[in-house]
């Protein structure tokens, strides 16, 4: 069939279908994304199509089949300051993939890429130019000899750009990537790939054989296989011929809806302005999907990648001249956007809306704090904001220097410029060591949580039964906004009736409950003043923010209750004894 019949593939939905059905075709199987919440603890998103494959890979679980191919949902924030500023980075986007378990090897993944690339999608061979590690002989000649591509078409790349793992161990191996050539007329002579105005990498076929260990040693896998993966926005920008990833139909309809809300052209925007419609555009998906997959914004972890993402949001909206609430609205149009291809995103739109819309209230509110900080600082008369005050006023208070800079000048102060660029490097050194050693344990999350909650109110032992309302839930190492039956939970409340263990004496047990939710406390710390109520849920769904009952057990019952379980361990007749015991409390 020649490519003039085949009807020409444009739209991102396009993309992603024609992808599947591809290798479907192939006799893979078709795998829905799987969430960003990675079931593995060395990541802390899904960063890669192959994520949800790695214990796959590593001979851990068993394949789903053969072969199998996925549009995945990924999040990488590594290079986030490059998000909105080039033409293609972003925090959110989906990965296209096929992927080979054991199976076939490298010279179907690069035919069968080619084909895809060529037939397919149609791409001109003219704009196509691969590149292979330049150890690997095999893809090299496959390419030559089998595709046919000329010798010039194909680069060899050392180590870090042609060899691929997913993070420092792991499965990993060789790679060979495919770049599309936006000026074939510069002709093939010192090509740099590197050239992000010239060329894009959009495929990434990965020869995934070894398994690398912590000292960095090589070791084969058990077989041989096949993880690629495909930038949709990418390819989308290629197809639909855009500048950017972000003027496609992936991405541009939110960029529409922000300069309908900010009364601007995004055409003839400048570039700063532009870069913000870019930010907010590219975040709004990271944000709905993060939320739609359980992240609740917080100081730790992923929740704070969701927080520091609808903060920049809020302050790229304050540059645009946006002074109202207005995420929930971006994010009502990401969410239509793209429901058909994540139901999900419809079943949580009110979840995601709420968390989104309370954020954005909450960051105002720090940010009005920063403007009355700026105040301050100018009615004291002072002719100079210190980079440390403009640091801070960025950091704490959210605010952009650019904004410090514009409010200073209008009462003529300056501010020290070079003083906040050192401040801003000295927290890039300490972000940098913290990402390095992320702490998920329990125990680090809660020192770093605990500082979100106000104090527990501690009504002492004026009475067994009281109200309370709850002000945060831990499952595992993060805060979530709800919990169900079976979980094992750690709640923070607004008052309580319990003690708080806190060195040494033990805290108290008992009962938290309401009509329809029922959890079974084990014991209660203190930390910072904050009360955490360490428990099981026994009944029911635990939510945030609602209303509850709190029963406490004083010592005298705990013991009591240590006994029974004793008992019942030892298979003593249960019933009889209770009656004892009950007997006894009674009389
Ligand atoms: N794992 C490779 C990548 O993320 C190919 O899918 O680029």
């Amino acid at each position: 069939m020649t490519s003039q019949l085949i009807k020409k593939i444009v739209t991102g939905d396009e993309i992603r279908n024609a992808f599947l059905k591809f290798y479907s075709e192939k006799l893979h199987k078709i795998i829905p994304s799987a969430s960003l919440i990675p079931d593995d603890p060395t990541v802390m998103l899904t960063i890669a199509g192959m994520l949800p494959f790695k214990p796959v890979f590593l001979g851990l679980k068993e394949r789903p089949s053969k072969r199998a191919t996925s549009s995945q949902k990924c999040i990488r924030t590594n290079d986030i300051e490059n998000v909105g500023v080039t033409a293609r980075h972003h925090t959110f986007f989906e990965m296209l993939g096929n992927f080979s378990f054991g199976d076939y090897f490298k010279r179907e993944a690069i035919q069968w890429a080619w084909e895809l690339v060529t037939n397919i999608y149609q791409l001109s061979v003219e704009n196509i130019i691969v590149s292979v590690f330049h150890e690997d002989e095999e893809s090299a000649k496959i390419w030559r000899d089998e595709i046919g591509i000329h010798p010039d078409r194909i680069v060899k790349l050392g180590e870090e750009d042609n060899f691929w793992s997913s993070g420092k161990t792991g499965p990993c191996g060789p790679c060979s990537e495919l770049y599309y050539d936006f000026d074939p007329e510069k002709g093939l002579q010192n090509i740099d790939l590197e050239d992000g105005d010239r060329f894009i990498e959009f495929y990434n076929l990965v020869f995934m054989q070894y398994n690398r260990d912590l000292n960095g040693n090589l070791t084969d896998l058990k077989s041989k296989n096949i993880d690629t993966g495909m930038g949709l926005e990418r390819m989308a920008q290629i197809l639909q011929k855009k500048q950017n990833n972000y003027e496609t139909d992936l991405i541009f309809p939110i960029i529409k809806k922000i300069c309908e809300i900010a009364n601007i052209d995004y055409f003839s925007s400048d570039d700063k302005n532009k870069i913000s419609l870019k930010i907010i555009g590219d975040h709004t998906r990271a944000v709905i999907h993060l939320i739609s997959d359980g992240v609740a914004a917080s100081n730790l972890g992923r929740g704070y990648i969701l927080r520091r993402l609808i903060r920049r949001m809020v302050r790229h909206g304050r540059l645009l001249g946006i002074t109202n609430e207005f995420l929930p609205h971006i994010a009502t149009v990401g969410i239509n956007l793209m429901q058909n291809n994540y139901p999900d995103l419809k079943n949580n739109n009110d979840l995601i809306l709420n968390e989104i819309k309370i954020e954005e209230i909450r960051f105002r509110e720090t940010l009005e704090r920063g403007e009355k900080l700026l105040d301050e600082i100018i009615s004291s008369g002072q002719k100079l904001i210190s980079g440390f005050k403009a640091f801070e006023l960025y950091d704490t208070y959210g605010f952009p220097l650019e904004l410090t800079v514009e409010i200073a000048e209008e009462n003529s102060i300056s501010v020290d410029l070079k003083g906040f660029e050192k401040e801003m490097n000295a927290q890039k050194e300490r972000a940098k060591a913290a990402s390095n050693n992320i702490d998920l344990t329990l125990e680090g999350s809660l020192e770093r949580e605990i500082d979100l909650f106000n104090k527990t109110v501690f009504n002492g032992y004026k009475s067994l039964l009281s109200e309370a309302e709850i002000k945060g839930i831990f499952l595992d190492s993060t805060l979530v906004k709800e919990a169900s039956e079976g979980q094992k939970v750690l709640i923070v409340l607004d008052q309580t009736t319990f003690y708080g263990e806190s060195g040494g004496q033990v805290g108290d047990i008992g009962t938290i409950f309401s009509n329809d939710v029922e959890v079974l406390v084990d014991n209660v710390m203190r930390k910072k003043n904050v009360f955490l109520h360490h428990g099981t849920i026994k009944k029911g769904k635990l939510i945030l923010d609602k209303k509850l009952r709190l029963m406490f057990a004083p010592l005298i019952e705990l013991r009591l209750l240590q006994i029974i379980q004793l008992l019942i361990y030892y298979n003593l007749h249960l019933n009889q004894l209770l009656m004892k015991v009950l007997d006894k409390k009674v009389h």
